[in-house]
Formats: structure tokens, sequence, C-alpha cells
């Protein structure tokens, strides 16, 4: 089966319950689970971690364990760290960025974007459907490989 693997970033681990209004009533582990269910021929692996260097390490070893491509939530990790930048530039598999809310619809701070630009595309304000829209880019890209 081939493998996805979904990154999640600062205090991603509280969706649900973490601004409701904004990311949605959806936990992580709802998102996920019907993500597997949707997609029961991937496996899609998921990681979530608060610390930037947690992160990093995950994604080094990605391109070991044989995974085809990173839909990437960085949180506000997004607009700050060089080092997550670093590491995407780094891998040799795709990246895809995902924002549940619309980062340049609220502060201006989050309008900006470190990632973007070295990643293969962006997806922004969908909600949770940006994860599903990310895992079908991978799909359609796997298709034409
Ligand atoms: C977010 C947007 C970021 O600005 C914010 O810091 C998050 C969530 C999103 O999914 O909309 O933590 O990445």
């Amino acid at each position: 089966m081939p493998r996805i693997d979904i990154v999640n970033g600062p205090n991603l681990g509280r969706l649900g319950q973490r601004q409701p209004e904004i990311y949605g009533h959806q936990g992580l582990y709802e998102i996920l689970s019907a993500l597997r269910k949707a997609y029961p021929t991937l496996q899609l692996e998921h990681f979530q971690s608060n610390h930037e260097g947690a992160l990093i390490d995950y994604l080094e070893t990605l391109g070991d364990h044989g995974s085809r491509g990173v839909v990437l939530n960085p949180g506000a990790l997004t607009h700050q760290s060089y080092a997550l930048r670093d590491a995407v530039v780094a891998l040799t598999i795709p990246v895809v960025e995902v924002h549940l809310s619309n980062i340049y619809a609220r502060e201006a701070f989050r309008a900006h974007s470190l990632i973007a630009p070295v990643a293969v595309g962006h997806i922004s304000g969908f909600g949770a459907s940006g994860y599903r829209l990310a895992v079908e880019y991978f799909i359609e890209r796997m298709q034409q490989e």
C-alpha cells in the first residue's frame, strides 16, 4: 500500500475543542479515521507534535520509510520556523501544506507562510476537507508516476 504521511504541528492535537468557530468541531482523530475509511488502499500514517524539533526529526525519517508524500499542517510554525522550512527543502518527497482556516483572511502575521514557497502546493480555508484534497492530489500524482 502506498504510504502518505499526515503531519500536524503545534496545538492541532486540540482540534475540536480549540476555537471551533475557526477550526471546526471535528477532533484530529475523527479527521484521521474518516480519511482512513475513505482511502482504505493507502497507508495513512499520522504524527502530531507541539515541538518543532520533534516534527523535524519525524520529517527526516520519511524518505527512508518509503513515504510517497507529506500532508503538512505546521500550525503557527508556518509563519515563523526557518528550521521547519529547511527540513521541508531537504525532503526528497513532495509536501502539500494544509491549513484548516483561510490564513489570508485572519491576522496579518498569518498571511505569510515560510513553507508555501518550498511546498508543492498549499491548501487553506477548506476546513478538514483540506486534508482530503491533499490526499487526492497525491493519489493523482502517484497515478501519473
Ligand atoms: C492553522 C493556521 C495557523 O495560523 C495557526 O497557527 C494554526 C492552525 C490552520 O490549520 O488553519 O495553528 O495552521
